[in-house]
């Protein structure tokens, strides 16, 4: 089914949300699978689940909930996703990215986008952190875009450009605060894959060659409909698991996924409250 959204059904979303929190949050959040448990930090909070949102997808995958929660973290007032939808549910792109447009309406400026990926990298092991040096749009070069449609204008160009799409500033902030914090942490290209099936061991060597580091199942629409909207994005990707791209090599499976969750999520907490208070 196509879903192309218009302003109409964004502000609907936005109204219900005013509703319920009387806040402009500066900072929007997106946690992945095994990470959400930042979002128990959040400060003063209301918490709206996303079936009480209009349009909102809802993440049926286990170790994503879904609740939007708006509050402050580090003095900062963000709004956070608990939780995220992802293209392989069987949502469209257009509602992938719908969450992203709808904390532009509320006042979001930065995007602060975090998910739990494969490393590629012989260097990476499960438990590094990758900060998102740029993407590899594979999913998009299939075709899969979250702009495809009538443009928005009210949100941006038809053409936007996703040049230094993950901001340069906040990379090299998040690259301090994780050696400040002993972090293991890279710079590194994420490739944005469907799923949900994992990859191949030809795959793996495939997405290597490319140029990618990381490959996961997320993140790449909604920061090119961040980036669409003029917001700044910072991506942070947790390592997982590693693939080696040999035949007889473990294959990845979602319980380490979770498993890696438990080390990465007070890391990526350290990184993100960092961040927030810096800014
Ligand atoms: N492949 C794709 N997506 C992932 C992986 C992986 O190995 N780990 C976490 N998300």
């Amino acid at each position: 089914m196509e879903e192309f959204y218009t302003m109409h059904e964004f502000n609907e979303a936005v109204a219900v949300i005013r509703r319920h929190a009387d806040m402009q949050p500066r900072v929007g959040m997106i946690l992945g699978s095994g990470l959400n448990a930042l979002a128990e930090a959040v400060e003063d909070a209301t918490v709206i689940p996303f079936a009480d949102i209009p349009h909102f997808p809802i993440s049926t995958v286990e170790g994503h909930s879904g609740r939007l929660i708006l509050g402050l973290l580090e003095g900062v007032p963000v709004v956070v996703m608990q939780g995220r939808a992802h293209y392989y549910e069987g949502y469209s792109m257009g509602r992938v990215g719908l969450p992203v447009r709808v904390m532009r309406l509320l006042g979001c400026e930065l995007l602060i986008v975090t998910n739990a990926a494969g490393g590629l990298n012989m260097t990476y092991r499960a438990g590094d952190v990758m900060i998102i040096r740029d993407h590899i749009n594979l999913i998009g070069m299939a075709g899969l875009n979250p702009l495809r449609g009538p443009n928005l204008a009210e949100f941006g160009p038809r053409f936007p450009s996703m040049n230094d799409a993950y901001d340069p500033a906040l990379r090299r902030l998040a690259q301090e605060i994780a050696l400040e914090a002993a972090i293991p942490a890279h710079l590194g290209v994420y490739i944005c894959l469907a799923g949900p099936s994992f990859e191949t061991v030809a795959d793996v060597r495939f997405l290597r060659l490319i140029g990618a580091d990381a490959v996961g199942m997320s993140t790449v629409p909604e920061v090119i409909t961040a980036r669409h909207s003029g917001m700044r994005v910072l991506g942070l990707s947790g390592i997982s698991n590693t693939l080696v791209g040999e035949e007889g090599a473990p294959p990845p499976n979602h319980e380490e996924v979770l498993a890696a969750g438990r080390v990465l999520t007070p890391r990526l907490e350290t990184i993100i409250r960092g961040v927030l208070h810096r800014l």
